[in-house]
């Protein structure tokens, strides 16, 4: 099913349990090949990123086994092959954390660039950079990545300064680094709760992993490694969308699985807003009050900031607050793309080239619209819609509930690689839709 018809204009009401988080399970499953061994993963979100991760490490020769709809055990005791198949890989972005895992144990690595949502040029360059700084050599071309260690087949450990902070080159150096012979220091890295859930999981392995306030990490390479059980976080990402859901639609949801220490920054912009949430052991419940929803000005940044992907289906909310909004994205530098179908479902919303805020931003004088002021409140109309990328695609889907009349969201699959379950959440908040 590609495709929903959704008659919006109805609030979501009802509770639904979210899964486990994508971003910490993608790069956890690789580090599974660090080890002869096998590793157990609980609360594995559903999705088809993490069912082509899987795929692609049985291609390797690891045994996969389902032990139940949310664990995995993987055992990579008799991996064969360290080719990485390039037309799973290309459907990821993930998939970059193989070279990481691949090279920290056997020292070489063949994967193909990795896939994932358009958001701009989204390099691998400072993935690279840890990579040679711990002996390797790389080299990019016709698509793939070659990495290998010359001589002694083991990284030594080295000195990495990440000139761009980068979620995905902290886990992917981190990876390489926890079998390296001697120490690294990673600095300038990121620090997201996903970051130090892989650290958690590498510790448990038997790495021995410090990270400073200056968001600096220490890895002393160890001999060897033993496998894992871990429970994954829940997903931060899905819980700020039905957060945003809820409030585009005068809803009221309970986010089971929702965490208070993940979701400071967002909640803390919700009740700006003039959302109301109440925080409970199980989840956090997420509601409109009634009446007008205030305008923010907020800033996309790496954690503790407000979180990019959170950004999107926000935005939806936004342009049903009574004033103007601004939204000033730090972190790439093509993430308003998906305004274009809001403003033709009746939202105002204007990009700007210039900096509409006060952080240090790459994107200044560079030519990217990456500010958005965002002018509501405004009645929104369905309509036909292409789904864009991942978290674009639910907050048109957001914008489809919330409209009036009928919208034609063409392209679902592409929201399945990050929410699991989708059709049963939408079904059990009660939303309209075939
Ligand atoms: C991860 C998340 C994604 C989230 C993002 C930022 C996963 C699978 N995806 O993506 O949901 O939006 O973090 O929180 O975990 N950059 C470079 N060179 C590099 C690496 C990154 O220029 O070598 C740039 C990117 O183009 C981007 C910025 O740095 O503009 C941040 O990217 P990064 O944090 O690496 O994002 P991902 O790890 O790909």
């Amino acid at each position: 099913m590609t495709k929903y018809l959704i008659e919006g204009g109805h609030p979501l009401h009802g509770t639904i349990e979210i899964s486990g988080a994508k971003n910490a399970a993608v790069p956890i499953i690789p580090a599974a090949l660090l080890v002869d061994g096998v590793c157990r993963i609980e609360n594995v979100p559903q999705i088809s990123d993490v069912t082509l991760i899987l795929q692609i490490l049985r291609e390797l020769g690891a045994d996969v086994r389902t032990i139940n709809r949310t664990t995995v055990e993987i055992d990579c005791s008799h991996i064969r092959n360290r080719q990485v198949p390039y037309e799973l890989a290309r459907k990821i972005r993930a998939s970059y954390y193989l070279v990481g895992a691949l090279l920290g144990r056997f020292g070489w690595a063949e994967v193909p660039l990795p896939g994932g949502c358009n958001l701009g040029g989204r390099p691998i360059d400072q993935h690279i950079k840890g990579f040679v700084a711990m002996g390797a050599e790389v080299d990019v071309r016709n698509g793939l990545i070659y990495a290998q260690v010359p001589g002694r087949g083991c990284l030594a450990g080295g000195q990495v300064y990440l000139d761009i902070v980068s979620v995905g080159a902290t886990m992917n150096i981190m990876l390489a680094a926890v079998l390296a012979e001697g120490k690294t220091e990673l600095s300038g890295a990121a620090t997201e709760p996903e970051i130090m859930d892989l650290v958690c999981v590498l510790q448990k392995m038997g790495a021995i992993i410090s990270v400073d306030v200056d968001r600096t990490f220490r890895i002393e390479g160890v001999k060897e490694l033993q496998g894992y059980t871990h429970t994954s976080l829940t997903d931060r990402i899905e819980a700020a969308s039905w957060a945003s859901a809820a409030l585009a639609t005068h809803g009221d949801i309970f986010v089971k699985g929702a965490t208070q220490p993940e979701m400071m920054t967002f909640l803390n912009v919700f009740r700006k807003i003039g959302g109301e949430f109440d925080i409970t052991d199980k989840g956090i419940r997420f509601w409109h009050p009634g009446g007008d929803l205030k305008p923010v000005a907020i800033e996309t940044d790496v954690h503790p900031g407000f979180m990019t992907d959170w950004q999107q289906p926000l935005v939806v909310a936004l342009t049903q607050a009574n004033g103007l909004s601004i939204v000033h994205e730090t972190v790439y530098e093509n993430r308003f793309g998906f305004t274009k179908p809001l403003v033709e479902m009746g939202a105002t919303i204007q990009l700007y080239r210039e900096c509409l805020g006060s952080l240090p931003c790459r994107f200044r004088q560079r030519n990217y619209k990456h500010s958005a002021v965002i002018f509501g409140p405004t009645p929104l109309t369905g309509r036909d819609i292409d789904v864009p990328d991942l978290r674009g695609g639910f907050s048109h889907l957001i914008a489809a509930l919330a409209a009036k009349g009928p919208s034609n969201v063409q392209g679902i699959s592409l929201i399945d690689r990050g929410y699991a379950d989708f059709r049963g959440k939408l079904e059990a908040l009660g939303a309209d839709f075939d």
